[in-house]
């Protein structure tokens, strides 16, 4: 059970605080709680955390998002403690896919080369030929010889949009995110016919009746991007609802709309919150800087072998 902490605290000045004894560094990917985004030093899509936690001189690392992503700050960053504040904060992609089914398919497929989403567990990474993020999926599976079958795991998706955008020959595992896949095509429509100047932006991880309606595509770093360089002023935003404070900040002139309805609108859907992105909070975050626990901990035979695809994946950039 997570502590009660005294109302009367200020948990900005103590995370502060707490960040300059420890010799701390926060990241936090865009889908966390606009008050976690706030008191970062880095503020990322996967990509760039996964960056930020190879080039970092603090001693500890405290990343706010979920398992996978304090799994990869370990990989590059074995020296350093990595510590999150919730350890079940977990990810469906990452769940569907377990190490002795990819090994399985592996086997049966033994010319394919692996690319695997960095959403999944260190087990499944190193299993890998190649680790990729939505920023630089295309490119990862583009830079790999055009005669070698691809195995894409575990987002189906993103999996089918790369497929799409390079003509490869490529297995795609039937892995999805339980955010993006629960956009509904005809809410999208209804709220783009009453804001007719409007664009819908999407993630790639949203099924086919989205993405074929989008005016642009990207990676949780490139909507952000396009929405400060776009002319268009209003937006409809097929992916997780943590963006929107980022977006809202970026372009505090443009107007912003989730692509599903919010839980206040509706309480039994809340459809585009990530329900493990959302388990972090402030008060957990100035816990587990204060007794820097939980900690990822990584057998190192493990960390190197998740490493080889991790650091393949950077160098492709
Ligand atoms: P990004 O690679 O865009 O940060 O996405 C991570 C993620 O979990 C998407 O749901
Ligand atoms: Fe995983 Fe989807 Fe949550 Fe991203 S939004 S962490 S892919 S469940």
């Amino acid at each position: 059970m997570t502590e009660i902490i005294n109302p009367s605290l200020d948990l900005f000045a103590e995370i502060e605080r707490l960040k300059r004894e420890q010799n701390a560094v926060i990241l936090a990917h865009y889908y966390q709680e606009p008050d976690i985004q706030d008191i970062a030093d880095v503020l990322g899509d996967s990509l760039a955390l996964a960056r930020k936690a190879q080039d970092t001189d603090a001693d500890v690392i405290v990343l706010c998002g979920v398992h996978f992503m304090a799994e990869t700050a370990k990989i590059l960053n074995p020296t350093k403690k990595v510590v999150v504040p919730d350890m079940n904060a977990g990810c469906s992609l990452a769940d569907s896919c377990k190490p002795e089914d990819l090994a399985k398919l592996k086997a049966e497929n033994p010319k394919h080369v692996v690319v695997s989403y960095v959403n999944t567990t260190a087990a499944v990474k190193a299993l890998s030929d190649y680790c990729c993020t939505s920023s630089n999926a295309t490119a990862v599976v583009a830079s790999i010889p055009k005669d070698k079958p691809i195995i894409f795991a575990p987002d189906v998706n993103l999996g089918r949009y790369v497929q799409e955008q390079t003509g490869r020959d490529m297995l795609l595992w039937q892995g999805t995110c339980v955010v993006h896949e629960t956009f509904n095509e005809k809410y999208v429509l209804d709220l783009l016919a009453k804001n007719p100047r409007s664009e819908l932006i999407a993630h790639p991880e949203c099924e086919p009746p989205i993405l074929r309606h989008a005016h642009f595509i990207g990676s949780t770093k490139k909507l952000l991007d396009y929405t400060k360089s776009s002319a268009a002023t209003v937006f409809v935003v097929a992916t997780e609802s943590g963006i929107l404070h980022a977006m809202r900040k970026g372009a505090p002139e443009k107007t912003f709309f989730e692509a599903a309805p919010s839980r206040d609108k509706d309480p039994t859907c809340g459809c585009s919150t990530c329900p493990y992105m959302k388990l972090n909070t402030l008060e957990k975050v100035f816990l587990c800087l204060r007794d820097l626990k939980p900690e990822v901990v990584l057998d190192e035979q493990l960390r190197l072998a998740a490493l080889r695809p991790i650091e393949r994946m950077v160098a492709i950039g």
